[in-house]
């Protein structure tokens, strides 16, 4: 049996412990929400029955026992404030007004959700609804929130931006403002989604419990691909109980007055990379209407357990080839003998790939559990890849178990930014893809101030030590970086020139040492432009 030791408080609100196999654990205060909202479904023709009634199919379904307990309402319950400000519902829809309605919610055991806008309008007002017109938070902040969570007793919000950007708010002000009138409620522990449709920038951590990162989703596999895509670069922005939301789930849907819906091979790789990447999962399909293939998938207790799993990590790509994508992330304990893995065909064409078990982060030979046959992989033990064949938009997800091996490549979609946001016009550090790069993406964009940095947290060492950072790097001009671990710098690495930003990389190398455990190692430049850097290799020194 693995024993632990206490070590200090971490980030995460939490303890962490030290186990003698040289992992970690610790446990995040809320795992990724799971819930359904009425949007995709409904989109704005809700009221009080339906509400209930879908509540009502979520517990009859079994739904509600394996995790699905937010009931989230969506744009459609208001009508303009009154004369004085004061918000409204709309009261021919919801008769016992919104108070009931939670009531009821809570009265099946499940948690109530409502949704507004950071700005003057909802989204649904925009696109020619009038009732929403006004009826968002901005000017409003303390009134409503007091109003939703202390008089209306709601666990849930989800605040968008259309208003916002109708009113010309700066996103980061609105919603840090409307975060302190959260905090400022009797009610505590509210989950708070932050609905903007980019990641708007690290702020938002602090702000909120999960944000959305893309434009609405559809039930057609375009729009799965485009969000897994933007979404494969953002993981290590999913970290300390805080989450990308990748929108809600869009199986067993079908998209209002047409018959676009998901094949069963695309609502598994649907399911299984919002799972992995630790995103809400907010079922948005007409509860009484799923059928029991898809519900089956809703359900899947493997992929859930991927997606409710304590460390609350996303899920970098390990392994890339062509439309082909490997992602990982450590269940349990960091750098504990439990990974899960999810490969993704998201090409037009079926293909064989052959997963390598070092990039997976072990030492074959391993174990591997089949989380859609929920099954063991029986007969062979894979010591060093093994062969997988996928469907086009097919994939396949297990749990991966065996004895771990230091990762040594680090790469530069895997760190985190600083400076980092993807809304419209904004300058910056940028994730950028170019053949040239190991595994295809690289960033840039770093330096030119002490605070636009870039870093890897999970830089991990089972003894502690002397290492060689090898930083592959490209500069169009002269460039360079400073090296720091666990915050002490370490060197300033300068006059880097390769000739091209991103199509011709060289390497640099830097001694450092670290600690035993987990270390962070951050690459910027206060003054001057950082190279563009592809990836930072990490080596026991030889003696
Ligand atoms: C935006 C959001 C959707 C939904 C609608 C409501 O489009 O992204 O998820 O909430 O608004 O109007």
């Amino acid at each position: 049996m693995r024993k632990c030791l206490l070590l200090a408080a971490v980030a995460v609100l939490a303890l962490a412990t030290a186990c003698d196999d040289g992992s970690i654990k610790y446990e995040v205060e809320h795992t990724p929400t799971m819930g359904m909202s009425f949007w995709n479904a409904f989109q704005l023709n809700i009221n009080e029955d339906l509400v209930k009634d879908q509540a009502d199919a979520v517990v009859e379904l079994g739904l509600a026992d394996v995790g699905y307990k937010f009931i989230n309402i969506d744009d459609g319950f208001q009508q303009p404030r009154d004369s004085a400000g004061n918000f409204q519902y709309n009261a021919e829809l919801f008769p016992n007004g919104m108070r009931a309605v939670a009531d009821y919610i809570h009265s099946l055991g499940l948690k109530a959700g409502i949704y507004t806008d950071a700005g003057d309008n909802t989204c649904g007002s925009e696109n020619k609804y009038p009732y929403g017109l006004g009826t968002g938070m901005y000017g409003h902040e303390k009134e409503d929130c007091k109003l939703f969570f202390d008089e209306w007793d709601y666990d849930f919000i989800k605040i968008d931006f259309c208003g916002g950007q109708h009113a010309g708010l700066n996103e980061k002000d609105q919603y840090i403002k409307i975060g302190k009138a959260i905090k400022a409620c009797d009610k505590k522990d509210i989950i708070f989604n932050v609905c903007r449709w980019r990641y708007p920038g690290t702020w938002v951590e602090d702000v909120a419990t999960s944000w959305r990162t893309t434009y609405d989703i559809r039930p057609w596999f375009s729009r799965i691909k485009y969000i897994i895509e933007e979404n494969l670069w953002l993981q290590a922005y999913t970290r300390n109980g805080h989450y990308n939301d990748c929108d809600m789930l869009e199986i067993g849907s079908q998209w209002p007055g047409s018959d676009a819906k998901l094949s069963h091979i695309e609502e598994l790789t649907h399911m299984a990379y919002w799972c992995i990447t630790s995103s809400p999962l907010i079922m948005g399909c007409d509860m009484r209407k799923v059928d029991s293939a898809s519900l089956a998938v809703m359900m899947n207790k493997d992929l859930i357990a991927m997606n409710q799993d304590k460390l609350g990590l996303g899920a970098p790509v390990v392994q890339r080839e062509g439309n082909v994508y490997v992602v990982a992330k450590d269940m349990e304990a960091i750098m504990g003998p439990k990974r899960a893995m999810v490969a993704m065909n998201l090409g037009e064409y079926p293909v064989q790939i052959n997963v390598s078990v070092e990039a997976l982060g072990f030492k074959g030979p391993i174990h591997l559990y089949d989380c859609y046959k929920h099954e063991d992989v029986e007969d062979y033990a894979p010591m060093t890849s093994f062969p997988l064949y996928l469907e086009p938009h097919g994939s396949a997800a297990f749990f991966v178990t065996g004895k771990r091996i230091e990762k040594t490549r680090y790469q530069a979609e895997e760190s985190y930014m600083n400076h980092f946001c993807t809304l419209e016009g904004v300058f910056g550090p940028k994730y950028l893809t170019t053949e040239s790069a190991d595994l295809g993406m690289f960033v840039m964009g770093l330096g030119e101030k002490p605070d636009n940095w870039m870093e890897w947290n999970n830089v991990y060492s089972r003894k502690g030590g002397d290492y060689v950072a090898t930083v592959r790097y490209a500069a169009m001009d002269t460039c360079g970086f400073t090296i720091s671990v666990n915050g002490d710098t370490i060197k300033n690495v300068e006059g880097l020139y390769t000739g091209s930003a991103c199509t011709s990389w060289d390497t640099a190398n830097v001694k450092i040492k670290l600690k035993k455990g987990l270390n962070t190692i951050r690459l910027g430049r206060a003054k001057g432009p950082m190279c563009t850097v592809d990836y930072m290799d990490i080596k026991r020194e030889e003696k």
